[in-house]
């Protein structure tokens, strides 16, 4: 139980035996921490509905709570808000808690569920970019945390490999070299297995057919052919595809690594295609298909939408498949293969009409619960011009130059910092991989995860304020303050036992870890675990500043902050894991 679970249920009893609904004894922390640490509001909302004076049922609660040991202070304020202390002694035997809870107070859940997970997405033979980039940092994020809360979680790249890309990039091929084994018809296989491409063809082979499939009607014809022969299953194409598949997933899976972010499964839109055909029976046997100048719709508007929601195109007049049939099929092969409680899609907030027809459609097919498949939305990392980031040249960023870039920058900040010097030259690059990760990170998680935000690698990488490299260096402070101790023989930590203001907030916030963990879990929203990291690197730098730790003359009381901080040391450090966010030793 979170400190705030353990006080609604206190407030609550109170609420009860003042004859009121034990609803109205939520807690929450105080809007003024300079008069109390927690504050009940309850008393409001109870006294419209028993009609009667706020203040007098605040008075009322109160008098319930009186003579408690757990509270110090118990006072009503304003208009009938109920102002809450915690007594020393009670805190610090919360605090003792955290020292040997596993979790560090950190909250689970009482319903563990079964959760795919999607938050991959990159497509074969286009370079990972920055669109891709949220997905896989909040993605990886949601999974440790969903984990971390009790969750089983199987995390999905879910590759695009199945659309019109990959008939552009067999046509354009073909142009190239018409005399490829793959593009005789008549050739059923076997086929060569090393790929008559490389990498580097692929990242130039795609632009240019996309470039010409733009610029010519006959052109985008043939890709369009191509990607139909190849749904359909033409021997050679499958073989070529397969190749661009296996040279794509190596070059995807560094850059995931690069970043600190792996996957469970490596499906992609195409495991899921033997599944349409069956699939595509029952929606029709279910009545739900209507044809549409030779395409095949699934209707998926309601009465009250307030905005047009479109029809799901299952087929094409030419037979051919599109995003929302596979992400369709998609569900029936997760149904299958994991039988998920539920399917979370962290997918950029733009496609959330995609998604709205896919989640329709399922629901009507009965192939999965509405309620079940979530978009976890988020917003667009954009340039300084507030526009979706692109490169100096107008093109899309690769993820590769942006981790260059941010690893750069943050070398040079470590440098007018002061920091890893005279360390070996393999640990500085490591140090500055770390901090500039981090640094990219952490500004992309503590945004609300809706919210668009700009690209600048400046402020990103600065070691004031509320940044990643800020955290990192508190964690490595807080690794030194204990190497301190340890090399001063200051002793062993021992009892935790607050007095001080500055080590009551300290604790307040090392206790407010469950409520952290539980919203950042039920709002799908990683900032709040940001928020919670450093709320907690600030209250370690004032207690820090105010009290006397390695030496500090008294056993009793050394002993105590000891014990605290290493309970922020492994607090932090788990909490920037659950970020996805990896920590130096020292720097
Ligand atoms: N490949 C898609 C894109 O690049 C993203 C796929 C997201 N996941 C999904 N199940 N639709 O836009």
């Amino acid at each position: 139980m979170t400190l705030i679970e353990n006080l609604n249920e206190i407030v609550g009893e109170a609420f009860a035996a003042a004859e009121l609904d034990t609803k109205f004894g939520q807690v929450k922390p105080a809007d003024r921490p300079d008069l109390a640490q927690f504050q009940c509001n309850g008393a409001l909302a109870a006294a419209k509905v028993a009609k009667k004076n706020p203040r007098a049922l605040a008075e009322a609660v109160i008098e319930q709570l009186s003579g408690r040991s757990e509270f110090r202070d118990l006072t009503v304020a304003g208009p009938g808000f109920i102002n809450i202390t915690l007594t020393d002694s009670f805190l610090s035997t919360q605090a003792r808690r955290l020292k040997s809870d596993e979790n560090l107070g950190g909250w689970q859940t009482a319903i563990p569920e079964k959760v795919v997970m999607d938050y991959g997405g990159p497509n074969v033979a286009k370079p990972l970019h920055v669109g891709h980039l949220r997905a896989a940092i909040i993605g990886e994020s949601l999974k440790r945390i969903f984990r971390f809360a009790g969750e089983t979680v199987v995390g999905d790249v879910h590759l695009g490999d199945w659309g019109m890309p990959m008939g552009q990039l067999i046509s354009e091929l073909r142009k190239e070299q018409p005399d490829l084994v793959y593009f005789n018809e008549d050739n059923s296989g076997p086929f060569p297995s090393d790929p008559p491409v490389t990498l580097a063809d692929l990242e130039r082979l795609y632009p240019q057919a996309s470039a010409a499939c733009k610029a010519d009607q006959t052109r985008a014809e043939e890709a369009r052919v191509a990607t139909f022969e190849l749904q359909k299953g033409r021997a050679g194409y499958r073989a070529l595809w397969q190749h661009f598949l296996t040279l794509s997933r190596s070059a995807i899976e560094r850059e995931y690594a690069d970043l600190g972010v792996t996957f469970d499964l490596w499906k992609g839109e195409a495991d899921a295609d033997h599944l349409i055909a069956e699939m595509a029976q029952n929606i029709r046997d279910k009545g739900l298909v209507e044809q549409s100048d030779g395409a095949e719709i699934v209707r998926v508007a309601r009465d009250d939408d307030k905005k047009e929601i479109p029809p799901l195109i299952l087929f094409k007049s030419d037979g051919s498949v599109l995003y929302g049939t596979t992400d369709l099929a998609t569900i029936v092969d997760r149904k299958q293969s994991e039988n998920p409680d539920r399917i979370l899609y962290v997918v950029d907030q733009r496609q959330s009409l995609h998604f709205e027809q896919v989640f329709r459609a399922s629901a009507l097919a009965g192939i999965f619960p509405e309620d079940r498949l979530e978009h976890i939305g988020f917003g667009t990392m954009n340039g300084k011009d507030g526009k979706p980031f692109k490169t100096r040249d107008g093109g899309v960023l690769k993820l590769r130059h942006l981790i260059d870039q941010v690893t750069t920058r943050a070398r040079e900040r470590l440098a007018e910092s002061g920091l890893g010097e005279g360390y070996g030259e393999d640990e500085v690059a490591d140090i500055a991989r770390k901090v500039g990760i981090a640094a990219l990170k952490f500004a992309d998680l503590s945004n609300t995860r809706t919210s668009d935000y700009i690209f600048d690698v400046d402020r990103f990488t600065a070691f004031e304020g509320k940044t990643g490299p800020y955290l990192l260096y508190a964690g490595v402070r807080v690794h030194s303050v204990l190497a301190k101790a340890r090399a001063a023989g200051a002793g062993e930590p021992g009892d935790i036992a607050l007095a001080t203001p500055e080590e009551r907030d300290l604790a307040l916030v090392l206790l407010s870890f469950g409520q952290s963990i539980r919203e950042a879990h039920s709002r799908r929203m990683p900032h709040i675990l940001c928020d919670h990291a450093f709320v907690l690197a600030q209250a370690f730098s004032k207690f820090y500043a105010a009290c006397r730790i390695v030496d500090e003359k008294d056993d009793v009381v050394r002993a105590s902050r000891l014990s605290l901080v290493g309970v922020v040391g492994d607090q932090l450090h788990l909490t920037l894991e659950l970020l996805g966010i990896e920590a130096p030793e020292r720097m």
